[in-house]
């Protein structure tokens, strides 16, 4: 069955008819004791036969390229080939999926970046040769600071109307801020890694990767042969973020290496590679201008951001993707430059856009509620727009209003005195602060295949796993609309032998490639009316029979001892031309501020959202509370600095680039306004992955300014700044 989203929003809600009780409780992932047991094998663990082993290495500066001592690192104990070649340093660039990144050449464009791989019998003997290079290194140097450089103005994300100076002239409260946020990175758990072999002219690619159809295309791109010849598997991931979202160069290395050696060849990035090879977040100065009048009614708003990406790069950090639509106000002034510059590559991480730009606009908003003397939920309430404030189309669902009521009830939002430095405890000043979260909901082209026999459905699509849940939801859609219990319905994923997915990216996998899943279900239940001779509407099925009317048949002899197979596939059409789709949410945080020390601690958070059906209650709390975990970090301890000399990142591991851990994590509360948006495909579930790190931050940073007086604009709100303010 094949669903245009072109349909009008008016897509039967068919999920709340069936009532299987599967779809959207909080099930267990099927994988799980697998993963918990270490028995569920990551790309790096399944190795072939004969399989050698190879170590990246990386500039450590910008300039063309050459290996000095190349024939000494091949006569080294166990190495088998040096490998320089100049398909393989190409960076992971996202601006264009299918395409080869554009970064080509044989010459580092920054510091960090990898250049060449040493293929070893093991992996120690990789290691050390790859330590033992020694590379020459010369050429121009090109700019490393954003600041330094002319900037090129990005038109896409541009939006201007009517004048904002003058309704910053003419307001009664305004607020005009530069916020800036530093580079971050994706550090999943897993680290990239790929295992290659090849078969006549056929490679097989067992990697950690998010977009299996756009990483096939991509490496058949940068090895110059034809997709068909390409097959990669990646059925379990251990976190992905954004930086697994296009193919990078272990992948291509490894597959280039086992091509010149005949013989399979692993790669993994080791923890300080991760942080350069890979694509980061794109450091940002946003300025922010706001304009309300004595209601606090926004009459204006500007949004104008710095980001950088290397030269040619087609990425740039979308951080304007939620003040399109956020707020209305009569006066926009929204506009984005790029500074081309030569640190490592910039590309989508987490909530690519809102993640920083949704919490800054936040933090922003805090400081009009200050200026207007207004309680920050109200501000909020009163900004709700009734259209898309710049396409003027509607809204297919708006739950800021029901997300902030309910989150401020929960959390006890009202009970706060709003005085600044009002609470103490000791050395601490305590404090509460909120922010709204918003996240465009896209859904993406996707297909799935189901077999159903007798005995149980197998769910079939390249689509990935990437820690969220897949495995889980896609087993629930089927058994919903089958009858059949989790045990029953086996979801096979990661291989692009399979139909192709949409991929685990831009939070649409599960709504996306769930709706795909949906489709090829109903296919077979409509199949099996038409043999019973009924509507589908009216089939019942349960426990291995099926019932229409009061005719119950055992779907065995439906089937007759044969399997039937349905095909899903759905495509966005254009139903985003007619509606603006969004998620929503409220962030809710309380911090204690220590007073001698700067030291913020987050004493307890809650977020509150909406994303239409949720799908499976456990795996969406979690990708929540990862989110608000995210925004912690984004709000106090995650940062890459930058070496001023070379544009290397210095803090390049995760002693020093600080994620949040246990102890820097309060307990975390999350709660589901459940909605129906007709809008959102058949299933009526949107995206969930991102959201809960947007503004997630910003409640966290509003708090430190409730609880102490000091306003943190320059992320991440570490104790110095913090101290330097207690300070003033
Ligand atoms: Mo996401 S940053 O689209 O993996």
């Amino acid at each position: 069955m094949s669903l245009d989203m072109k349909v009008d929003g008016k897509s039967k809600n068919r999920a709340d008819d069936l009532a299987q009780g599967i779809l959207g409780t909080p099930m267990d992932r099927p994988e799980g004791l697998l993963k918990v047991t270490g028995e569920a094998l990551y790309a790096a663990e399944d190795l072939p036969g004969n399989c050698t082993f190879g170590m990246l290495v990386s500039a450590p500066a910008q300039g063309d390229v050459t290996l000095s001592n190349e024939a000494e690192i091949r006569d080294m104990p166990g190495v088998l080939a040096v490998i320089h070649d100049p398909r393989m340093v190409r960076n992971a660039a996202q601006g264009t999926m299918d395409e080869a990144p554009v970064q080509g050449v044989d010459h580092a464009a920054y510091a960090g970046q990898a250049v060449a791989l040493v293929v070893a019998e093991s992996f120690e003997a990789a290691r050390h040769a790859a330590q033992s290079v020694k590379l020459g290194l010369s050429g121009e140097e090109g700019p490393i600071d954003p600041q330094a450089v002319e900037t090129e103005e990005s038109e896409g994300n541009r939006f201007v109307r009517g004048d904002l100076d003058k309704a910053m002239a003419s307001a009664a409260h305004t607020v005009d801020a530069v916020y800036t946020t530093p580079s971050m990175t994706s550090a999943p758990m897993e680290p990239h890694a790929a295992v290659a072999w090849w078969d006549g002219d056929k490679v097989t690619v067992r990697a950690s990767l998010q977009m299996l159809k756009y990483n096939r295309n991509e490496l058949a791109d940068c090895l110059g042969i034809d997709s068909e010849n390409v097959r990669l598997l990646s059925p379990y991931v251990g976190g992905g973020f954004g930086s697994k979202l296009g193919i990078s160069p272990e992948a291509v290395a490894a597959a280039i290496a086992a091509r010149e050696l005949g013989r399979p060849v692993r790669v993994v990035l080791h923890r300080r590679q991760m942080f350069e090879v890979v694509t980061r977040r794109s450091e940002t100065r946003q300025h922010i201008r706001l304009a309300a009048d004595g209601d606090g009614r926004l009459t204006g708003l500007g949004h104008e951001v710095l980001v950088s990406n290397l030269p040619d790069e087609p990425f740039s950090e979308p951080v304007t993707q939620g003040t399109h639509f956020a707020y209305p106000a009569e006066n926009r002034l929204i506009r984005k430059e790029v500074a081309r510059i030569h640190r490592p590559a910039a590309g989508s991480v987490r909530a690519p856009g809102e993640a920083v730009g949704v919490t800054t606009f936040e933090a922003a908003m805090d400081e009009l509620a200050c200026a207007a003397g207004m309680d920050p939920v109200e501000l909020r309430l009163r900004n709700i727009p009734e259209k898309d404030p710049e396409q003027g189309i509607p809204f297919s669902s708006h739950m800021l209003e029901p997300t902030l009521r309910e989150g401020a009830e929960r959390f006890g939002w009202f009970d706060r005195d709003p005085e600044l430095r009002a609470r103490r405890e000791g050395e601490w000043w305590i404090g509460t602060g909120m922010a709204a979260a918003f996240r465009v909901n896209i859904l993406s082209e996707a297909q799935a295949r189901v077999r159903l026999t007798a005995g149980g459905a197998v769910v079939e699509t390249d689509q990935t796993d990437i820690g969220t849940g897949t495995y889980a939801i896609l087993t629930q859609i089927a058994g919903e609309l089958l009858g059949l219990p989790a045990d029953k319905v086996e979801t096979r994923l990661g291989d692009t032998d399979l139909p192709p997915g949409s991929g685990s990216g831009g939070s649409w996998g599960a709504a996306s490639t769930g709706s795909a899943v949906w489709l090829a279900a109903m296919e077979l239940r409509q199949r099996i009316a038409d043999a019973m001779g009924c509507d589908e509407a009216e089939l019942t099925l349960k426990d291995g029979q099926a019932t229409c009317g009061n005719v119950t048949q055992p779907l065995e002899e439906i089937l007759g001892g044969e399997s039937l197979v349905g095909h899903g596939h759905v495509k966005p059409g254009d139903a985003l031309e007619e509606v603006m789709q969004s998620t929503y949410g409220a962030h809710f945080a309380e911090v204690a501020v220590n007073d001698v020390t700067g030291e913020t601690r987050v004493r307890r958070m809650l977020g509150c959202f909406a994303a239409g059906r949720i799908l499976n209650e456990k795996t969406a709390r979690s990708q929540c509370h990862g989110g608000m975990i995210w925004g912690i970090g984004m709000a106090l301890t995650e940062g890459v600095t930058h070496d001023r000399r070379t544009g290397r990142m210095v803090n390049r591991d995760l002693a020093e680039y600080h994620v949040p851990v246990n102890a820097d994590v309060p307990p975390l509360e999350v709660h589901f306004v459940e909605e129906r948006d007709p809008w959102a495909g058949p299933m009526q579930a949107k995206g969930i992955g991102e959201l809960g790190i947007c503004g997630a931050g910003a409640a966290v940073l509003n708090a430190i300014h409730h609880a102490c007086g000091v306003r943190i604009r320059d992320l991440p709100a570490t104790p110095d700044k913090v101290l330097a303010g207690l300070l003033q």
